[in-house]
């Protein structure tokens, strides 16, 4: 399977939903393949956010190869399952689809919650982790025998 994580900026939340998503399903033995994009331009070519590699590291995870990039609507071709962080987010990418069969390949990584953005206050980027983990988690349960 093939996930594609979204958040605006791809440099704080969607660069770590990629590195556990693919750390949890490598360790589960799944042959999944996760990338991430942002819906801003800002900073495509950079990598993610030092608080959110460093989150992750504290965690066992290592994001910091990882190079940001926009959604593009071949995206929907490409991933079988696109996540996304916030309701923002959301509206963005389904304003994005051309049909239904792409529509229904976009969910919130949350059921109905929001992965919050902690781009402004550095003491999020650690529960963030933990609710980014929490939703990773879920999904693996939810899809790891499809
Ligand atoms: P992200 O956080 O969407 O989790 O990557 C943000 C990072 C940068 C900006 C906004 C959100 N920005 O406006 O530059």
């Amino acid at each position: 399977m093939k996930i594609l994580m979204v958040c605006l900026g791809n440099i704080c939340r969607s660069p770590l939903a990629e590195g556990i998503m693919q750390h949890l399903a490598d360790k589960e033995g799944l042959d999944w393949q996760v990338d991430s994009a942002g819906t801003g331009h800002w900073h495509v070519g950079s990598p993610p956010d030092r608080r959110s590699i460093r989150a992750a590291a504290d965690q066992g995870v290592d994001i910091s190869k990882q190079v940001c990039r926009v959604f593009r609507p071949t995206d929907f071709d490409e991933f079988d399952l696109i996540l996304v962080m916030d309701r923002n987010n959301l509206s963005d990418i389904m304003a994005k689809a051309r049909n239904d069969r792409q529509r229904a390949k976009v969910r919130l990584l949350l059921d109905n919650d929001i992965v919050p953005d902690p781009y402004y206050d550095d003491t999020q980027f650690a529960p963030v982790f933990k609710l980014i983990e929490a939703g990773c988690k879920e999904i693996i349960r939810q899809y790891k025998n499809k």
